[in-house]
């Protein structure tokens, strides 16, 4: 038996928001370590580039459209999965929004709820339905892809921020309450890392450098930076961990 055992072979995990950036590239981390992959983003076209990339690898992946800000949505997909593999042994909620970049106090009603209905109500959904059948199954991995916004606000990202400390609180009440259970919840903290997400920050040269300037390592992260976080936390190789945070940021919070 391997020391540590990050093998996914048997799996099946759902990445949500994987038809770019971090959930593309943790979608292609999970198939790579042998877990059956599903996609879920809204367009369908963008998840059916991703599934052939992985199968075209020697993969296994389906890709499904879903708006997770949407509950029957978020219910069709979980029926389509359970209807094809008949289990869920991983869920990566990682589709988030960011509509609003400025102050709190000029944040409107409307920016508020789509933050929230797709950053929390979403991933507590999603967090819900599979934690149900994780429960049933006797064992399971939920990880939530939350930001370094929801340990310390980010500036002129306050709402955002909120929502990403709500994941980090989601987490550790999930991970608590099912513990029992043999399913385990952790997050993910990326710090600025280059994807459609972030390009206004990366490409405004004073944002970006005055970021990075405080980044120990002096530099934003690509999203394969995330994949090792993501498949430690599906595998059997993170079987004693639950609640836990990991950030992965440069050392920005450092
Ligand atoms: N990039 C950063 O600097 C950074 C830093 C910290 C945390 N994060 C977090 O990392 C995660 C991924 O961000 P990213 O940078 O990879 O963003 P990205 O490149 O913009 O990708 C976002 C993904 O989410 C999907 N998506 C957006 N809204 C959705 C919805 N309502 N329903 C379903 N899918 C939706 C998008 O596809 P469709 O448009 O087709 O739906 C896309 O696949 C997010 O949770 C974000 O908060 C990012």
């Amino acid at each position: 038996m391997a020391i540590a055992d990050f093998s996914l072979t048997g799996k099946v995990a759902i990445v949500t928001g994987a038809s770019r950036g971090i959930g593309e590239a943790i979608a292609r981390g999970l198939a790579e370590n042998g877990a059956t992959v599903v996609l879920a983003s809204r367009k369908q076209a963008d998840l059916d580039t991703v599934a052939r990339a992985i199968t075209d690898a020697g993969g296994a992946a389906l890709p499904v459209a879903c708006h997770t800000g949407k509950p029957e949505d978020i219910a069709q997909l979980f029926d389509r999965v359970l209807a094809e593999y008949g289990r869920v042994d991983v869920l990566v909620n990682n589709a988030a929004t960011n509509p609003y970049f400025g102050p709190m106090i000029d944040a409107t009603e409307s920016v508020f709820d789509k933050t929230f209905e797709v950053n929390v109500k979403g991933y507590f959904m999603m967090a819900q339905r599979a934690a149900r059948i994780m429960v049933d199954q006797g064992g399971g991995s939920i990880i939530n892809v939350a930001s370094i916004g929801g340990i310390s606000p980010l500036l002129m990202q306050g709402v955002y921020s909120m929502t990403k400390a709500a994941v980090i609180s989601m987490t550790k009440a999930f991970a608590s309450e099912l513990g029992g259970a043999g399913v385990r919840c952790n997050a993910i903290c990326p710090g600025l890392t280059n994807t459609k997400f972030a390009k206004v920050l990366i490409d405004t040269p004073e944002i970006h450098d005055m970021f990075v300037g405080q980044v120990p390592l002096g530099r934003h992260a690509e999203p394969r930076e995330m994949v090792g976080a993501a498949v430690y936390l599906a595998s059997d190789a993170s079987s004693y961990t639950t609640g836990s945070v990991i950030v992965c940021d440069g050392g920005y919070l450092a």
